[in-house]
């Protein structure tokens, strides 16, 4: 049997670099189901195609999303190509959130998620992998962070990789995205009964590494 660890929280918790890293320190696989939908995304911004349920499942069976690992790290696939550098701006970050709000994307990205779970160790991020996606995981966490917190990672991140941004503007979109994840009818954002809630606006991520260890163990 694997061990799966289900990490969810909103946008900008620090799920990805937790999950990142405690997949390292465990030698399990690291699996980013957010980028999962940015990839859908993607295609939906480059199709012009609009996040509604029908004109969506029109074009769904025109898209493959497939994930590889390269030195440790998740590729994600669309229809083949690489597209894991594309798909970290917030135009794909928002759209990506309106198109997990459609049960036919979900729908489509599921068995991807339970397969990789089924036959690896994973720790594996999103919005409904300890509600829905792995209801039977072993460890649950739910990774928050106060919106202002949040909003100063997302714009370091950012700043980082020399994208133009304003703070300002990225506290508004996460606050946006939070509404949009949480109150949607489909698998909305809620901490699992059975997760550990982890506030990390003032852990380092040192801290959240080994408390979840810590848990796991
Ligand atoms: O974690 P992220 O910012 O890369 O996710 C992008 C969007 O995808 C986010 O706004 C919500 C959605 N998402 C989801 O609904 N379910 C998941 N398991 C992962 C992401």
């Amino acid at each position: 049997m694997t061990y799966n660890i289900a990490i969810d929280g909103p946008a900008g918790a620090g799920k990805s670099t937790i999950a990142r890293r405690v997949a390292k320190e465990l030698s399990f696989i690291y699996v980013d189901t957010g980028a999962m939908y940015r990839a859908i995304a993607l295609f939906l911004l480059r199709s012009q195609t609009e996040a509604r349920e029908e004109k969506v499942a029109e074009v769904l069976p025109e898209i493959r999303v497939s994930i590889r690992y390269r030195d440790g790290e998740q590729q994600v696939l669309l229809n083949g190509e690489n597209v894991s550098g594309l798909i970290r701006t917030e135009e794909v970050g928002n759209m990506a959130s309106r198109a997990a709000a459609l049960p036919c994307v979900r729908e489509k990205l599921l068995d991807l998620q339970r397969e990789l779970a089924r036959t690896h160790d994973v720790v594996m991020d999103g919005r409904d992998i300890g509600t829905r996606v792995l209801p039977h995981a072993q460890l649950k966490i739910y990774l928050t962070a106060s919106a202002d917190t949040r909003a100063l990672r997302r714009f370091r991140e950012l700043e980082q990789k020399g994208q133009d941004c304003d703070i300002e503007k990225i506290k508004k979109d996460i606050i946006w995205r939070d509404e949009q994840d949480m109150n949607r009818a489909v698998a909305p954002l809620v901490q699992a009964k059975d997760a550990v809630y982890l506030d990390t606006s003032d852990m380092t991520i040192d801290e959240v590494t080994e408390k979840i260890k810590s848990l796991c163990r």
